[in-house]
């Protein structure tokens, strides 16, 4: 029984098998308009597509599971480049009812210890200026401000600057 949080809430690693699962979750959160950069979801086969190719370029993801369904992930995806497969960048979210529960930073534990194992030496990743609940967190695990994009996103009335964040792993 899980009804938003009231059972465990595991944090593992991803397997392809969580795909449906994890696509569901993240389908829903493009869906909020808010805070990811894409707000239609791509197909399915495209966004598997996507995983497949990132998980052969060394993807670290990990999910939050309850009742073996997906209710968040955080990854850190390596750019595929020579010169930037140092780097990666990072993505995540909780489904809404999970929210607030301390998820979240379990799973940047996770993901960052992860990346260090893989021998990334730097994580990227953009977030939208009114995504304060998501700077916060970033700032707590050392991110650094490195730009922003003024008036980056206009969508359904919001204005918002594009702020771009950085952690180097090896300092
Ligand atoms: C941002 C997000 C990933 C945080 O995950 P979460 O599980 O809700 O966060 P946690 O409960 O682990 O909290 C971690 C930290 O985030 C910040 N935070 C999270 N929710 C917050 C809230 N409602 N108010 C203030 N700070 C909050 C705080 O710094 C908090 O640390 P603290 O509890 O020690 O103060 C999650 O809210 C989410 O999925 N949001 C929508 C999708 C998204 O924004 N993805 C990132 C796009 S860049």
């Amino acid at each position: 029984m899980n009804a938003a949080g009231s059972g465990a809430v595991d944090i593992r690693r991803s397997v392809p098998e969580d795909f449906d699962s994890f696509y569901d979750c993240f389908a829903a959160i493009c869906r909020e308009r808010r805070y990811l950069a894409v707000v239609e979801p791509p197909s399915k086969e495209e966004a598997r597509g996507f995983i497949d190719g990132a998980r052969q370029r060394g993807m670290v993801q990990y999910v939050a599971s309850a009742d073996s369904r997906v209710v968040g992930w955080c990854d850190i995806v390596p750019h595929a480049w020579e010169g930037f497969r140092h780097s990666g960048r990072l993505g995540m979210g909780i489904a809404p009812e999970f929210r607030g529960k301390g998820i979240g930073r379990r799973l940047m534990d996770a993901t960052i210890d992860g990346a260090r194992e893989a021998g990334l030496t730097r994580v990227g990743l953009e977030v939208f200026s009114s995504n304060t609940n998501a700077i916060k967190l970033y700032e707590r695990y050392g991110f650094e401000y490195e730009g922003r994009h003024r008036r980056g996103r206009i969508i359904d009335g919001r204005v918002e600057d594009v702020i771009m964040m950085g952690l180097l792993l090896d300092v």
